[in-house]
């Protein structure tokens, strides 16, 4: 079964800018610099990179080649190759489908600041309570999300190649720029403080990238290990149907391992880039406390730092929140294309309905989760002890629930059933270089299978349970 599905990239250049535009995302931004910071720096990156070549790449091949064999979208994907694992489509389905309802708030959030710094309203952004203030609010998280989700919409209304794969060109090539050069800035900062204390940007750069060993013990070394897996996984857009969908958009002449190196460095470049454009930035304003600031580094530190900046941290702040949102739209068209590909096939319908339908639908779902921080409110312990609304419960249920028991059934589906050759011949279909055939197989049967287990059972709390029970019995 080798159909290959109506809309496609035009070519190689075309699905490498279109994946990398899903994968990089307010992850790569906003993530992995505040993880980076609070995870010993050089120390989380090299574990990182570590796992994009290992773990990134497996994922990465498994998902694009499936799409592209079997020309399927991921729904129904699985179910061309087997009747009895077509379960694996219907959960990785639901996946992006849990993503889209957040993922258009928070993007909501980011164009409220980027019309912020555009109005010349910087210094109320950088004010104690604006943040808080802004997203308890009723009504003007919910346009922002609906600004978001529009400009989605119309994008992927407007087709595979006219629509996502020309949106991307147009905007990573821009989001480029715009991070090597706020990067750069960042490095040339500094600043005295009222004590007297002067903070380079360079040495914040030392700070981010040479690995910190103090206090480093096992476990939280495993710590360490288990954010930078789950980082990778949200990263790539892996596990979640995203990268079949798109890899059954792709030509059968174009090389996927080149391509897939390429997507690799894309997405991790990006990553290491934002680090070295905020932990500088936020450490020659705030010193090291402000490097842990965690999840509030973008919305609450970062419009401090423009402001301390003076009159160019309003210009570096629009900058800024151009490219953020740039990132966010295009990880959310792919969410979205997922979504709209996977109900066309089921349904029959055309693109221009089902986009409709999908975008009201993840419009109301989206309300919801804006209202959460009011209407709703509620303080919910997940079981990995983080207390949540209705934003990180549905984050929760979609990355540290759901995904795992994807890949662990893709790797088994894989690694066990179909057998890894079925993965290679495709790599290999036009006589390509499959570089790294040999890892993909031990990856793909073994590890993968047994760490996302170990990494299930910690997110859901199992684990603690088990450690509970040893420690019980040997007490
Ligand atoms: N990979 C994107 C990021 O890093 C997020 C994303 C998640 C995109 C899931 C698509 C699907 O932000």
């Amino acid at each position: 079964m080798e159909k290959q599905n109506k809309s496609s990239f035009t070519g190689s250049l075309g699905f490498v800018l279109a994946a990398a535009g899903s994968a990089v995302g307010v992850g790569n931004i906003w993530r992995f610099p505040y993880l980076a910071a609070r995870d010993g720096g050089g120390l989380f990156i090299f574990v990182y990179l570590v796992l994009v070549v290992t773990f990134g790449f497996t994922l990465l091949v498994t998902d694009i080649a499936i799409g592209r064999k079997t020309g399927k979208s991921a729904i129904d994907a699985f179910e061309t190759v087997s009747k009895k694992w077509s379960i694996i489509g219907r959960l990785a389905f639901i996946v992006p489908a849990i993503i889209i309802t957040y993922y258009t708030v928070i993007g909501g959030w980011i164009i409220k600041y980027f019309v912020d710094y555009i109005s010349g309203a910087a210094a109320q952004t950088a004010q104690d309570g604006y943040f808080t203030g802004f997203i308890t609010s009723q009504i003007s998280p919910i346009v922002y999300m609906l600004i978001f989700l529009a400009i989605t919409a119309f994008v992927v209304y407007a087709g595979v190649d006219k629509g996502i794969e020309r949106f991307s060109t147009i905007i990573m090539p821009g989001l480029i720029v715009l991070v090597i050069g706020i990067a750069a800035f960042s490095l040339t900062l500094s600043h005295t403080d009222a004590d007297g204390v002067t903070r380079t940007g360079m040495q914040g750069l030392a700070i981010y990238l040479i690995p910190d060993f103090t206090g480093v013990t096992f476990g939280k070394f495993l710590n360490i290990l288990l954010d930078a897996m789950n980082q990778l996984f949200f990263s790539l857009s892996v596990s979640m149907g995203i990268m079949i969908t798109y890899g059954s958009y792709v030509k059968k002449e174009v090389d996927l391992d080149k391509s897939i190196s390429q997507i690799e460095i894309f997405d991790t470049a990006v990553a290491l880039l934002a680090g070295a454009m905020i932990i500088p930035a936020v450490y020659v304003f705030m010193g090291t406390e402000g490097m842990t600031s965690g999840p509030s580094l973008m919305f609450i530190s970062l419009p401090k730092v423009f402001m301390s900046m003076g009159s160019i941290g309003s210009v570096v702040g629009v900058l800024f929140f151009v490219m953020v949102a740039f990132a966010a739209l295009t990880s959310c068209v792919s969410i979205m294309e997922t979504l709209v590909a996977g109900v066309m096939s089921k349904t029959g319908a055309d693109r221009k309905k089902v986009s409709l339908v999908i975008a009201v639908v993840a419009a109301a779902a989206s309300v919801v989760i804006c209202l959460g921080y009011n209407v709703f409110y509620f303080e919910f312990t997940l079981p990995n002890g983080a207390v949540a609304q209705i934003l990180d419960v549905a984050d929760y249920i979609s990355n540290s629930f759901l995904m795992p028991i994807v890949t662990i059934l893709t790797s088994i589906f894989i690694g066990w059933v179909v057998k890894p050759q079925w993965i290679i011949d495709e790599m290999q279909r036009n006589g390509e270089k499959f570089g790294r055939k040999g890892m993909y197989i031990i990856m793909i049967k073994y590890i993968v299978p047994v760490i996302m287990t170990v990494l299930f059972m910690q997110a859901t709390g199992i684990l603690n349970i088990i450690q509970n029970m040893f420690t019980n019995i040997i007490g």
